[in-house]
């Protein structure tokens, strides 16, 4: 029996790279991955990274497990709760999908989808990108919080010394996995370890 799959939602805050490697982490996993991407989110990807999301969408589709639905989509399997999926990550969060998905606002596919994953008590993780953040982003995570989202800033582990953004980015798309359930743990390289005494 095929696993139920990850939504991965995508919006337009900056970071989608972290978008793209968690996609990729999860079909390498041969896990079933959903993403729905927000307009913005498109326009990000292709200033941030050197292909459009149709580029990377035309590769991912090469994959078994492996689907795709427009923002627009509110007929998508994705939209109700009677389909079952493992969960869902928001990579990169906008603070307006943020603020959106706080006060229950489901315009778009992608907010509904993660509306209805916390409606259903399935997993969710954020990873909210923009600084500095006012109170209203801090109240808005706050909210999503209480109701047993998880907030996952794509924080650098200081600790490791990544040497690069591609270090960090591997760093929060683990953390992710984690966080879902994916994987039950961290790997060893990225665990913090007890400096020798
Ligand atoms: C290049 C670029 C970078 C952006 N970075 C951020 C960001 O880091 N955080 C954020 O909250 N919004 C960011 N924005 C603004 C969002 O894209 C904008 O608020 C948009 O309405 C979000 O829509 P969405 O939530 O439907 O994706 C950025 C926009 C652009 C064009």
């Amino acid at each position: 029996m095929v696993a139920s799959p990850v939504i991965v939602g995508i919006t337009g805050a900056s970071g989608s790279v972290i978008a793209r490697e968690l996609v990729d982490a999860l079909l390498e996993r041969e896990t079933p991955v959903v993403t729905v991407a927000s307009n913005a989110a498109r326009m990000v990807w292709h200033e941030e990274l050197d292909e459009s999301y149709n580029d990377a969408v035309a590769r991912w589709v090469e994959h078994p497990h492996f689907t795709q639905y427009a923002v627009s989509d509110l007929f998508a399997p994705i939209a109700s709760g009677t389909f079952p999926t493992a969960g869902m990550v928001i990579a990169p969060a906008s603070m307006n999908s943020v603020a959106s998905l706080a006060h229950g606002l489901t315009p778009n596919l992608l907010l509904r989808a993660a509306d209805v994953t916390l409606k259903e008590r399935r997993p969710l993780t954020l990873i909210p990108r923009e600084t500095p953040l006012h109170a209203i982003h801090l109240e808005n995570m706050l909210t999503l919080s209480r109701m047993g989202a998880t907030i996952l800033p794509p924080e650098p582990p200081f600790y490791l010394k990544p040497l690069d953004i591609d270090g960090v980015v591997r760093f929060v798309v683990q953390r992710a996995l984690v966080s879902l359930g994916i994987a039950d743990r961290l790997p060893d390289d990225m665990q913090y370890r007890d400096r020798e005494r």
